[in-house]
């Protein structure tokens, strides 16, 4: 289809108005499943193949059998000796569907590789995804304050459950988590730290496995030792920095839970 060439001042102005909207409510990219090659010639449609080879959900991102990818994560993350191998496993690690969904880059950690604190938040945004860092967008200011506020800021090792940006940020789903699963659990074993931060609910449900809603998680002491791990670590959940932007009122119960991190850490290992 061509481009229209007779848009009215007033039909520009009504599309800007519209794209501002849209962009203000975090849509950010408008694509199909698939690429579309627009010079390609019209074939006639083919058959259906009479039985899917993959679930739909997991065909339409383009990605293999999440079980399979799954293991090749796991024997990837294994064979990682420290945290500069682990980033550079996951950089070329394909099996995670978010990959091929626009992300610029794989996001994986910042802060001290030998942290007290490993802090796990739910997928990197926008400006993660241009940084190639975490929380390093307004959520990651929000969380740097409190942080400083409660003596943590030098005590953190930051990382997601996910580490390619969900378009138009949304949550990332369950067998994405899974998929990046094994690398997440392999820093922790890494870092080795003496306690973890879970930010949010989908941070929780990948890490603790858990449905529960963080209102009912934030404030209590879960454990968390990962499936074939020696590591294990006291683990806290807490709200997301992002929901504090949009409910400030709610920055009273976090600034709680971390103080009570910061307690444990404080106390004797
Ligand atoms: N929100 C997250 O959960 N992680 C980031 O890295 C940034 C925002």
């Amino acid at each position: 289809m061509n481009a229209p060439t007779d848009i009215s001042p007033q039909d520009g102005l009504a599309l800007e108005a519209i794209m501002a909207f849209w962009a203000d409510a975090g849509v950010e990219t408008a694509y199909d499943d698939a690429p579309v090659d627009r010079l390609a010639v019209p074939v006639p449609p083919r058959p259906a193949p009479s039985r899917p080879t993959a679930p739909v959900a997991l065909a339409k991102a383009g990605a293999a059998d999440p079980a399979v990818a799954v293991a090749e994560a796991r024997a990837l993350a294994a064979a990682c000796a420290d945290l500069g191998a682990l980033a550079a496993a996951i950089a070329i690690f394909d099996g995670c569907p978010l990959k091929g969904m626009g992300a610029r880059q794989a996001v994986f950690s910042r802060g001290r590789p030998d942290a007290p604190l490993m802090i796990i938040g739910e997928g990197p945004g926008a400006e993660e995804d241009t940084l190639g860092q975490p929380f390093v967008g307004r959520s990651g200011r929000l969380l740097d304050r409190m942080l400083a506020a409660a003596g943590l800021a030098d005590q953190v090792f930051i990382s997601n459950t996910v580490f390619w940006r969900p378009p138009g940020n949304r949550t990332p789903g369950p067998d994405e988590q899974r998929v990046c699963a094994p690398f997440v659990e392999r820093a922790f074993a890494l870092v080795r730290p003496r306690a973890v931060l879970l930010l949010g609910a989908a941070a929780a449900r990948s890490v603790l496995r858990v449905e529960e809603g963080v209102m009912k998680l934030r404030g209590h002491w879960h454990h968390w030792r990962p499936l074939e791990s020696a590591i294990e670590a006291p683990v806290m959940t807490t709200l997301h920095p992002a929901f504090l932007l949009r409910q400030p009122q709610a920055k009273g119960a976090v600034w709680a839970d971390l103080l009570e991190v910061a307690a444990r850490l404080d106390a004797a290992p």
